[in-house]
């Protein structure tokens, strides 16, 4: 049977809240559930209507919570399992959706499964974990180990940090001289399957939406085409259309044409894999600057065969950043960043917004690394709400900070911005309003690329209307011919339609119905 992905998603645009640095409700000086209760309406107005929150489960915090210690609990420093419910139904209830942060492919070191698993008796969680079986020999090739941390003969493969040892979904072809190398349908294998889909069970039978999933494509081992991978989320995804089947999932893969096979609704462009996201505005020259010093053709090269590939069958998902890579704003001018946003919330799938990048909050680059977080530290320090204390984040002592509160000279805040119409804030809610207002703009409209150079151009279409989004990212006003009728919003600049042509200005963008 076919997956229908739930009708929410067509017009879905999703926040992203790292929790530690939204909002704090207790004065510890750490963001928490009550927190981000009470900050609903912000995101609400913004017209951001589903959430995606980043892991918040009890956890030795080595990885800022992609290590987990208990998959059931909610760590006591974001509240209780009966926080995060009340947070479920205080979405639910402003007609909002919010998906939670799944990691399938490891856990803590400190998880109690782990534990068991380093005996050197057996026991039931003997294959819970990857194994190799001699803890002396150096990691076989392809693999880091965690070696001699117990007296079990073997050594544990991690995925990520070395704190985070890999559970074991067998190997798509094991290699029949490592004996350690279990098929997917073992025992080990399938048990760790079983689990997975009780823990997400629970909580989506507590009320949550979906889930964002952590390195979805990596789980099976030795299966370099995602072969494996793909057979074991299709089956999960059958699990789901059968208990959940209005629960939407989303990969961190970065293929979109595998995740969609998978069974993923919708998988995201990121900083890793063949995309090319990043020449748009995550490096030294991105393609949003005024002296157009990059380039958005290799971009659109991949985009237009992965849009071929998963059209009709999933959602191809744009980030402005995420809390793994510096914000947006670390490259681009405020009036740069308006460009950045206009693609994003004009292109096909669902967008999604990483917090604080709507009001251009600075990349602190430099700050010392927290729980794991190393150069993405900076992109994960506190809201900036207003100008009370601590900028409204947190009235804890200003040492007790998660991160520091970024005070320097025209450190944007979130209140003045929602006051100012021509604010970086004000003018995503504008795009997000025209989006909504336009079912072309949407998840499911169609895209043809017209130009991939400058200005960028490219028509989005639906039964009733067909649009034409032109975004100049260069200094220099463009002049260009044109059978469009009619200048629907400006970004940036007023575009002027005269004669069969249209004048863009330089680092404006426009949309013509
Ligand atoms: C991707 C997550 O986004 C990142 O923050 C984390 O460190 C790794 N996966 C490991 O789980
Ligand atoms: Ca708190």
């Amino acid at each position: 049977m076919e997956h229908t992905s739930p009708g929410w998603l067509s017009n879905a645009i999703f926040y992203e809240i790292y929790p530690q640095s939204f909002q704090d409700s207790n004065a510890d000086g750490i963001g928490d559930l009550q927190g981000i209760i009470r900050r609903l309406d912000y995101i609400r107005d913004l017209g951001c209507n589903a959430i995606w929150m980043n892991p918040c489960f009890d956890s030795p915090f080595g990885d800022a919570g992609y290590d987990i210690r208990d998959y059931y609990r909610v760590a006591p420093r974001y509240g209780s399992n009966e926080d995060l419910r009340e947070l479920f139904s205080a979405v639910h209830s402003m007609g909002m959706h919010i998906i939670l942060d799944l990691v399938p492919g490891h856990t803590s070191y400190q998880h109690p499964w782990f534990q068991a698993s380093m005996q050197a008796e057996e026991n039931p969680y003997t294959h819970r974990y990857v194994w190799t079986d001699n803890g002396f020999a150096p990691p076989p090739e392809g693999f880091q180990t965690l070696r001699g941390i117990s007296d079990r003969n073997g050594a544990a493969v991690v995925n990520f940090f070395s704190i985070q040892p890999a559970l074991n979904y067998g190997f798509f072809a094991p290699d029949p001289k490592e004996g350690w190398q279990q098929p997917m349908d073992a025992p080990g294998p399938t048990a760790t399957r079983q689990a997975l889909q009780d823990i997400m069970r629970f909580w989506l039978g507590m009320g949550c939406d979906g889930f964002r999933v952590d390195m979805a494509g990596s789980l099976v081992k030795n299966d370099p085409d995602g072969r494996g991978t793909i057979a074991l989320w299709r089956q999960i995804r059958s699990f789901m259309d059968m208990e959940f089947p209005e629960a939407v999932l989303v990969s961190e893969w970065g293929e979109p044409d595998k995740a969609i096979a998978a069974g993923f609704d919708m998988d995201f462009l990121l900083h890793f894999g063949p995309s090319h996201f990043t020449d748009l505005y995550h490096c030294e020259t991105p393609y949003f600057s005024e002296d157009t010093r990059g380039s958005a053709k290799a971009f659109f090269t991949k985009y237009r065969q992965l849009y071929h590939d998963t059209h009709g069958s999933g959602l191809i998902c744009m980030i402005s950043g995420n809390h793994d890579m510096e914000r947006m704003s670390h490259y681009l001018s405020d009036a740069e960043q308006r460009l950045a946003f206009t693609l994003l919330l004009t292109m096909p799938g669902a967008p999604f917004i990483y917090y604080g990048d709507e009001i251009g909050m600075r990349y602190q680059a430099g700050l010392p690394s927290k729980e794991g977080g190393f150069l993405r530290t900076g992109a994960r320090t506190p809201m900036q709400w207003d100008y009370t204390p601590n900028a409204g984040f947190s009235s804890a002592p200003p040492y007790d900070l998660y991160l520091p509160v970024d005070n320097s000279p025209g450190a944007v805040r979130a209140l003045t911005q929602q006051q100012a119409t021509d604010s970086l804030r004000s003018e995503i809610a504008g795009l997000i309003r025209f989006r909504q207002a336009h079912r072309a703009l949407q998840s499911l409209g169609d895209i043809t690329l017209i130009s991939d150079d400058v200005p960028l151009i490219y028509t989005r279409s639906c039964a009733e209307e067909v649009l034409t989004v032109i975004i100049n990212p260069s200094d220099r006003p463009q002049m260009l011919e044109i059978s469009r009728k009619s200048i629907l919003y400006t970004v940036g600049g007023s575009a002027e339609l005269r004669d069969g042509h249209i004048m863009v200005p330089g680092v404006s963008a426009v949309i013509l119905a």
